[in-house]
């Protein structure tokens, strides 16, 4: 089955940058919000950072206006109902995410593939929540989503090689290298880097190295761009908290377990670059 007419579902960090590289792929794209504050919010996000294209000249003024054009902002979630693919990007809140799928599959055309870009729920539950639970697949986009080369595609257990291989399709029209991934705690990428930075606060909690040491034998030694501490600082150490504590209680995997120090750090306000004080100090625009 072609795709496109694309639906999103949540214009924020994350539905604004999959809407945007949607629609500059070429898909119809309709984006909903909640409230007409939240929609026009998100609609300005995507616009600018697709007039920045246009001034790095990595688009052209038409490519700007039809890339917009292509998208279409409401607050009415029956307009998802002439969608080939629904992209859901609401906040991880696994309730939240069931009263959307259950609506969405009620809503939708039979054969509309609905996905979610959760970071670490179970894409298997949200599929038994519909009457399609075999075109329901996890499209999990990295951030930022219009720089990220990668793709992770989700399979909940009931998903059909059907589903997979348009998801697929799709993911590779975007531009993007697709990786396949079982439903486990945060699939590959979340699962890899919530365990290197768990690991990274150990060291430090013990006092085994300094913060600068830890994060220089990751950049140094093995060529990563960011080291993991200074990356927990950049996403904030709050969100980091909460990922892992939702991980560590789908998985009881030790490797996932937040430790006292993120805790007592989160629980202090030092949640890294935007409160000034994470695992280093912060001025201004630093
Ligand atoms: N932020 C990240 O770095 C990141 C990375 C990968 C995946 N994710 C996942 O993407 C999802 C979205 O995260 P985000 O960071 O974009 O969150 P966000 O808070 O920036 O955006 C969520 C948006 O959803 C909207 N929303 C809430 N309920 C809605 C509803 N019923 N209908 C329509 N819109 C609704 C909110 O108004 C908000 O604008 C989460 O599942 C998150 O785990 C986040």
């Amino acid at each position: 089955m072609g795709i496109s007419r694309v639906g999103v579902i949540g214009c924020g960090f994350m539905g604004s940058g999959i809407a945007q590289v949607c629609a500059r792929s070429g898909y119809d794209v309709a984006v909903v919000e909640t409230s007409q504050e939240m929609l026009s919010r998100g609609l300005e996000v995507i616009e600018y950072y697709l007039r920045r294209d246009v001034e790095k000249g990595r688009m052209s003024q038409q490519e700007y206006e039809s890339t917009r054009a292509r998208i279409h902002g409401t607050v009415a979630m029956d307009e998802l109902d002439d969608r080939d693919l629904v992209i859901e990007a609401i906040p991880e809140d696994m309730e939240l995410k069931k009263r959307i799928f259950a609506e969405l599959n009620r809503l939708c055309l039979d054969h509309t593939i609905l996905c979610s870009n959760t970071s670490c729920l179970s894409v298997t539950e949200l599929a038994r929540v519909t009457s399609r639970p075999d075109r329901v697949m996890g499209t999990h986009f990295l951030t930022p989503v219009p720089r990220s080369k990668l793709l992770e595609i989700v399979m909940a257990d009931t998903t059909s090689e059907q589903t997979l291989e348009t998801v697929r399709e799709f993911g590779r029209s975007l531009g993007l290298e697709i990786l396949v991934t079982k439903d486990t705690p945060g699939f590959i990428f979340n699962y890899l880097l919530l365990a290197l930075i768990g690991a990274a606060v150990r060291l430090l909690e013990n006092g085994v190295a300094t913060a600068e040491d830890i994060d220089k034998s990751m950049t140094l030694g093995l060529g990563l761009a960011i080291g993991p501490l200074a990356l927990a600082d950049f996403n904030g150490l709050d969100v980091g908290y909460m990922v892992a504590r939702a991980m560590h209680e789908r998985s009881n995997d030790p490797c996932l377990a937040p430790s006292a120090l993120l805790k007592e750090m989160v629980d202090s306000g030092r949640l890294g670059r935007k409160t000034g004080e994470g695992f280093y100090k912060y001025r201004g625009d630093e």
